[in-house]
Formats: C-alpha cells, sequence, structure tokens
C-alpha cells in the first residue's frame, strides 16, 4: 500500500504552489486526468496584484470586498491582498515572466470591479497556462505525480484523515496512506450546462469531504462569467473580462450599450451585476455582443480568443462576439481557516475547492490565481509546522473491490444540468428552488448518495454522485438564504439583508436531515 508524507488532490495552480513549498517532504500529487487538465490551465485575464505606484493593497483590498459584496473574510482578504506583491516578486526571481513592456515594467490590464489597472498577465491571454508550465516544471522532480487515477474518496476515522481511495480507467482501487491529506481539485463547473471550467471540473474534491463529514459552506454564491463565447446556443469558451477592460463594450442587436445605465462602473461593474444585465437581454429575447471594434491588434492582445473565435467561424474584423454568461467559479467550497485547516483532522482544503471567505459572495476578477499562488505556500508553510505521524489505521478497511454496480434510477449529468440551469441559475426564486431540492430529494431517497460505497462504481457513475451532491448542496443552500448577495439572486428576495445575512455563512453537513 503506497504512503507518503502528503497527498495533494488536483494539479491547478494551488495544488502546484502546495506541492513547490512541500518539495522537501515525500509529497504524492494524484490527478484524475493528466496534470495540465484543471480551470488553472485555462485561465486567461491574469493576476491581481496592487504593484503599480498609485495602486496599494488597501485599494485591491476594498475592491475585493466591494465585489464580494461584504461577505467576505476581511482578515483572510487582507493576507491575499498583501501577500500578492511579494508572492509574484519571489516567483519572477525564480524565472517566471510576465508581459511588460519595452522597458522591463509590467503591462498591467484592468477588469471588472477594479478602480485599478492592476491584472499582470502572461502571453497575452494565456496567463495560466504560463504560471501552470510554470509551476509543473519547478516541482515535477521533486513529487510523485499520479495521473489518470480518480481519488474517490477519503479514508476517515473518527474525524482523522489518513489517506484517499483511487481507481484508474481500468477500474483498478487503490489505497494512499498519507499523514496529511490536501484536497486542491477545483470547483464544480459541471453542475451547469454552460461552463467555462475544464470538463474534468465534476465538484469532486468537495463532494468526497462532505461525504467524509466535513463542513461545506457559502454553496449558494455561484459566479457567472458574463462573456462566454456563445455559438447556436451553446457556450462554447472564456472571453477573457480583459477585453471589456482594454475597452470592448456590450451591446445587443440594436447597438443599445444597455449595461450603461445599470452601474456606475458600466462594462466593467462586478461579474454577477454584468451576467444579470446580460441575462435580462437575453430575457428579453435580445442578442448580445461584445464590440471589440475599438481594440487595435486584438489577435496580438488575445491570441487564445482569436483562435477560438476562429474556430467557431466568427470574423474578428466584423468587430462583434456574440457572448452568453455561463457558470465560472464557486466562491464556496469546503469550509477551512486561514491555513487551510479543515474540520477533519489531518485533511486540508485550498484553492477553489475550499472556502477560506476571500471571495466573499462574488470574486473579484483575477484574484483567484493569486489565492492559488497564496494559499499553497500557506498551507505548505503551515504543514511544515506541524508533525508528521506515520498514518496509523486504527480500523481494518476492506480491501476495497473491484465490483461495479449498477446504477437504477439516477440521473443523467445532462439532467442534473438541466434542472440547476433552469431552477437554480442566475435568478432564483423560492417556487423553483423549492422544486429543485424536490427533484434532488426524489433521488437521494432512493440511494442515499452519501452513505454509499463509492468505490463500487464507475469513474463516470462516480462524477455523476459528485456532480448530484454538489447540486443539492446548491439548491438547497441557495433554499434558505433569504435575500439576494453577490452570485446569488433571489427575484422575491432582490435586495440584501444586511441585518439578517451579512456574513452569515450557511454551514453545511451530511448530518443535516435532507
Ligand atoms: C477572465 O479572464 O475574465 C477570467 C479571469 C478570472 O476569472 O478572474
Amino acid at each position: 500500500m503506497p504512503q507518503t508524507d502528503v497527498i495533494i488532490i488536483g494539479s491547478g495552480i494551488a495544488a502546484l504552489s502546495a506541492a513547490y513549498h512541500l518539495r522537501h517532504k515525500q509529497v504524492t500529487v494524484i490527478t484524475k486526468s493528466s496534470w495540465s487538465k484543471s480551470n488553472s490551465m485555462l485561465a486567461q485575464g491574469g493576476i491581481a496584484v496592487a504593484i503599480e505606484k498609485r495602486d496599494s493593497w488597501k485599494n485591491h483590498f476594498e475592491d475585493t470586498l466591494v465585489a464580494g459584496c461584504f461577505h467576505n473574510h476581511a482578515e483572510n482578504v487582507e493576507h491575499l491582498v498583501q501577500a500578492g506583491p511579494s508572492e509574484i516578486s519571489e516567483w519572477c526571481q525564480r524565472g517566471m515572466t510576465f508581459d511588460c513592456d519595452k522597458d522591463g515594467q509590467f503591462l498591467l490590464g484592468k477588469e471588472g470591479a477594479h478602480r485599478r489597472n492592476r491584472i499582470i498577465h502572461a502571453g497575452g491571454d494565456a496567463t495560466g497556462k504560463a504560471v501552470t508550465h510554470f509551476l509543473y516544471q519547478a516541482t515535477k522532480s521533486s513529487v510523485t505525480m499520479i495521473e489518470n487515477e480518480m481519488v474517490t474518496d477519503l479514508i476517515v476515522e473518527d474525524g482523522d484523515c489518513f489517506g484517499v481511495y483511487t481507481k484508474n480507467e481500468e477500474g483498478k482501487i487503490r489505497r494512499y496512506l498519507a499523514s496529511k491529506t490536501i484536497i486542491a481539485s477545483g470547483g464544480c463547473g459541471a453542475v451547469y450546462g454552460h461552463t467555462s471550467n475544464a470538463d474534468v471540473i465534476t465538484g469532486d474534491g468537495i463532494a468526497m469531504a462532505y461525504r467524509a463529514g466535513a463542513e461545506i459552506t457559502d454553496m449558494e454564491f455561484i459566479q457567472f462569467h458574463p462573456t462566454m463565447l456563445h455559438i447556436q446556443g451553446r457556450s462554447v469558451g472564456l472571453i477573457s473580462e480583459a477585453v471589456r477592460g482594454e475597452g470592448a463594450r456590450l451591446i445587443n442587436q440594436k447597438n443599445e450599450p444597455f449595461m450603461k445605465n445599470r452601474h456606475h462602473q458600466g462594462d466593467l461593474a462586478p461579474r454577477d451585476v454584468v451576467s444579470r444585465g446580460i441575462f435580462d437581454e437575453m430575457k428579453k429575447g435580445n442578442k448580445v455582443f461584445l464590440d471589440i471594434s475599438m481594440i487595435a491588434n486584438f489577435s496580438t492582445r488575445f491570441p487564445t480568443i482569436s483562435n477560438m473565435c476562429k474556430q467557431y467561424g466568427i470574423d474578428l474584423k466584423a468587430g462583434l462576439i456574440p457572448v452568453a454568461p455561463g457558470m465560472h467559479f464557486l466562491m464556496g467550497g469546503i469550509r477551512t481557516d486561514d491555513k487551510g485547516e479543515t474540520n477533519i483532522t489531518n485533511l486540508f482544503a485550498i484553492g477553489e475547492a475550499a472556502c477560506t471567505g476571500v471571495h466573499g459572495a462574488n470574486r473579484l476578477a483575477s484574484n483567484s490565481l493569486l489565492e492559488g499562488l497564496v494559499f499553497g505556500k500557506r498551507v505548505a508553510n503551515h504543514l511544515l509546522s506541524l508533525r508528521f505521524e506515520q498514518p496509523v489505521m486504527f480500523v481494518d478497511y476492506p480491501e476495497a473491490t473491484k465490483e461495479v454496480a449498477e446504477m437504477t434510477n439516477w440521473p443523467t449529468k445532462n439532467q442534473i444540468q438541466e434542472i440547476m440551469t433552469n431552477y437554480v441559475g442566475i435568478e432564483r426564486t423560492e417556487a423553483e428552488l423549492v422544486y429543485a431540492v424536490n427533484w434532488f430529494g426524489s433521488f437521494q431517497k432512493q440511494n442515499s448518495f452519501w452513505d454509499i460505497n463509492v468505490n463500487k462504481f464507475t469513474i463516470e457513475q462516480i462524477e455523476i454522485i459528485n456532480i448530484f451532491t454538489n447540486g443539492w448542496i446548491i439548491a438547497s443552500s441557495a433554499l434558505k438564504r433569504t435575500e439576494s448577495r453577490g452570485g446569488h439572486f433571489r427575484l422575491d428576495f432582490p435586495e440584501s439583508d444586511d441585518q439578517n445575512w451579512r456574513q452569515k455563512q450557511l454551514i453545511r453537513t451530511k448530518e443535516e436531515m435532507f
């Protein structure tokens, strides 16, 4: 049975940042596809850091809180934005590069809800790819990287985590024991049909933590990115907010700049506001476009986006890109403290899988890669201050089995996505949420999804269990929160209710009654 000091589940920026700082320990990174399949790799815009002369961490802090609708954990935000400049400077000293002008100064982009230009970027619009590749190169020789093996469940006994179960494509099950386990497997994009997320992002880490008894929080806050490329009713890829930062405008087919009167920041309002603006236009039967005609050298500044548009037959010279909102980011996740600790001993979480509260009810643009770098390092440093015991199993686990169970009367992935899009989407009402919760409840009663041995199922089936689990927590949390805030908008409670809800977190555990 393989044994290691630390298991890291996932291979995005948070995972690799932690792996880098733990490189003097025995680290095993386990990822269900290839190491390069992650949301981090797809991140376009960049990394928000207050490095410009007239900027300050306090400005960045305030912008993060305003975008997050003051639901944020202020101390964790302070740490994030204060650590940003030195974090980037350390990585640059190790050889990481970002786009610079001819004098070697960072080119600073702008994105929604930032009052200053503070987004550093690489390869134009390929920041995530550049940073993830760099971290991988810096880390790969000192960690064991296991690819194409899905972590199916955590091994937890009496509130203590001892490692994980995995399954590979041939159905072979393994157990890995570790002194410490870090979940860094990202959010849950696949809960919705239209998403900017990589298709491997099926909420696995959150679902397995929930099954193991971890506290999950803030799941009602879903960020819909306003501008995904919209082709024949499908959202097929991200059009970075940095495009609006360079001057692009949102218009409908009547050439009306509809964001102008909706918010003082217009097209660069916080994402939840812009997504609802576009959604309203679409409800009126309007089509929505990004007018990019004013951006000189579009394909040099945005090569990834230009290639994607060309691939879908969009003529960039015509200056219009059809867009619609899509699920982009989960503000909630596995509840952790500022050092990544969960309520389960020796289990930690970082990145989008975790909820430290830094993003509040709506993440500020380009704060997620920063979070991955800063909190990856923070959890690693915390682990290095702890004792590493050999994992001791107090319970004799039955050998995992290769048996494959039949799925009877389960929802399909498409059905879950349809329910979530139609009833737990950008706008929500009590009636719709009750419908969704009852729909999930009817399946849960028959199958008890959080108490089954998932190892009996195929990888595709386990993904459905995980998507189902995330969907249910999102829908039931959205029903409980009777106000609107950031990525949670209730048509029947359209205002924020500061008296009853400001900074109040809904903490969900599997012990609750369904
Ligand atoms: C974007 O480039 O618009 C996405 C970046 C982010 O999610 O912060």
